[in-house]
C-alpha cells in the first residue's frame, strides 16, 4: 500500500478515530486529512461537497457519528437517526462523487436482532427485530452497510470503488467517555471504582445480577482491524462476503461476566473494598458477543488482552484533566 496515500479520517478526535490516525501514522501513513466537527459539520451536504472537492483524498475511514448510551438514544432518538444517516449519505455519496475507490464505514453490533443467535455472525443482519432503544441507530447503522453495497453493486465495476463496512463490538480505551451519567460500561467502572477508592468506601454497588455476559476490544485493536481490513486485497475480501452482506465483524473473541469485569476493573485501579450487586435492577440481554471469525479467516485477530487494555485505560482516565 503507497504510504502517500491522502487519507481522511472522519471523526478523527473520536474514541475510534483517533486511534485509526495513530494506527496510520504508525504503519508510516503520512498523509491525513482531518477536520473537527466545528470545520466540517458532516451533516451539511454542501459543506462536505466543496472539502472533498478541495481535498481530494483517495481513501476515508468513517468514524464519525452521533454515538451515545441508552439513555442518550431513548431521549434523542430524532438526531440520532437523522445525523448519522445524513453524516453517512454525505460522506460516503460525496467520496464517490469525488472519486475516493476506497473506504471503511464503521457500524456497530447494535444492527443486529435483539434474539439473534448467539455469538452473532454477519448473516444474522435483518433476520429480526432490533433492540427498541437504540433501533434508530440501529437503523441508520444499517443503512450505513448497504450503502457502501449499493455503491460497489453499481459503481464497483465502472469506476473501480471498494467500499467496506466493519462492525466492533464493545469498545474501550484512551479517548473514552468518562462522564458519570452517559458512558459505557468500562469507562463508567473505572470512574466509579477510582471514587470509591479515593472516598475510602467500603463497597461499589453494581446494578444487576452481575451475570450478563459481554464482550469488549481495545480501541488499538479496533483501529488496527479497520486498517487490516481496508489493506485487505480484493480478491480475499471478496472470497469472504457476498455483494449484500459484505460486513465484517470485529470482537475480542471471548466475553466475560460483568462480574467478572467489575472484579479485574477494582484490581486495576487498585480498589481493597467490596463489589456487590443490586439485583433489583434490571442486567438487559444476558449474552451478547460478535462471532468474528470472518475476519480471524482473513487472517485478524485481537492483541491486547483485557487486563493490559484496562491498565492503559485506567492511565488514560487518571490524566483526564475534567474527571472529578
Ligand atoms: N465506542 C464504542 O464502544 C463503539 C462500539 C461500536 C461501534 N462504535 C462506532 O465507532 C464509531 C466511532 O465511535 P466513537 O466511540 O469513536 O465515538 P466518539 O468518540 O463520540 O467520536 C465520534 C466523532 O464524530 C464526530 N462527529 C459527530 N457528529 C459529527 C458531525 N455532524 N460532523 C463532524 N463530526 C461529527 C464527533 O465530534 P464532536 O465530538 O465534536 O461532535 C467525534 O469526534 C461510530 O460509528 C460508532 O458507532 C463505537
Amino acid at each position: 500500500m503507497n504510504k502517500d496515500l491522502k487519507i481522511y479520517v472522519a471523526g478523527h478526535r473520536g474514541m475510534v478515530g483517533s486511534a485509526i490516525v495513530r494506527e496510520l501514522q504508525a504503519k508510516g501513513y503520512s498523509n491525513i486529512v482531518t477536520r473537527t466537527h466545528a470545520e466540517l459539520d458532516l451533516c451539511n451536504q454542501h459543506a462536505v461537497a466543496n472539502f472533498f472537492k478541495e481535498e481530494n483524498p483517495e481513501q476515508v475511514y468513517l468514524a464519525a457519528a452521533k454515538v451515545g448510551g441508552i439513555h442518550a438514544n431513548n431521549t434523542y432518538p430524532a438526531e440520532f437517526i437523522y445525523q448519522n444517516l445524513m453524516i453517512e449519505a454525505n460522506v460516503i455519496h460525496q467520496a464517490f462523487e469525488s472519486g475516493v475507490k476506497k473506504l471503511l464505514f464503521l457500524g456497530s453490533s447494535c444492527i443486529y436482532p435483539k434474539m439473534a443467535p448467539q455469538p452473532m455472525a454477519e448473516d444474522a443482519l435483518l433476520i429480526g427485530k432490533l433492540e427498541s432503544t437504540n433501533e434508530p441507530y440501529a437503523i441508520a447503522k444499517i443503512a450505513g452497510i448497504k450503502l457502501c453495497e449499493s455503491y460497489n453493486r453499481q459503481y464497483g465495476q465502472l469506476h473501480g470503488i471498494d467500499y467496506r463496512a466493519v462492525m466492533p463490538t464493545n469498545l474501550y480505551g484512551p479517548g473514552d467517555n468518562y462522564h458519570p451519567e452517559n458512558s459505557h460500561v468500562i469507562p463508567a467502572l473505572i470512574r466509579r471504582f477510582h471514587e470509591a477508592k479515593e472516598q475510602n468506601s467500603p463497597e461499589v454497588v453494581i446494578w444487576g445480577t452481575g451475570t450478563p455476559m459481554r464482550e469488549f476490544l481495545y480501541v488499538d485493536d479496533m483501529a488496527a482491524a479497520s486498517v487490516f481490513v481496508m489493506e485487505l486485497d480484493k480478491f480475499i475480501y471478496d472470497k469472504y462476503t457476498e455483494p449484500m452482506q459484505s460486513h465484517i465483524n470485529v470482537g475480542f473473541g471471548t466475553d466475560l461476566t460483568i462480574k467478572e469485569l467489575a472484579e479485574m476493573i477494582g484490581q486495576v485501579v487498585g480498589y481493597q473494598g467490596k463489589i456487590a450487586f443490586d439485583k433489583s435492577k434490571p442486567d438487559g440481554t444476558p449474552k451478547k458477543i460478535m462471532n468474528s471469525d470472518r475476519l480471524k479467516q482473513m487472517g485478524w485477530c485481537a492483541r491486547v488482552s483485557l487486563v493490559d487494555g484496562l491498565t492503559i485505560a485506567y492511565q488514560d482516565f487518571l490524566m483526564q484533566p475534567n474527571r472529578c
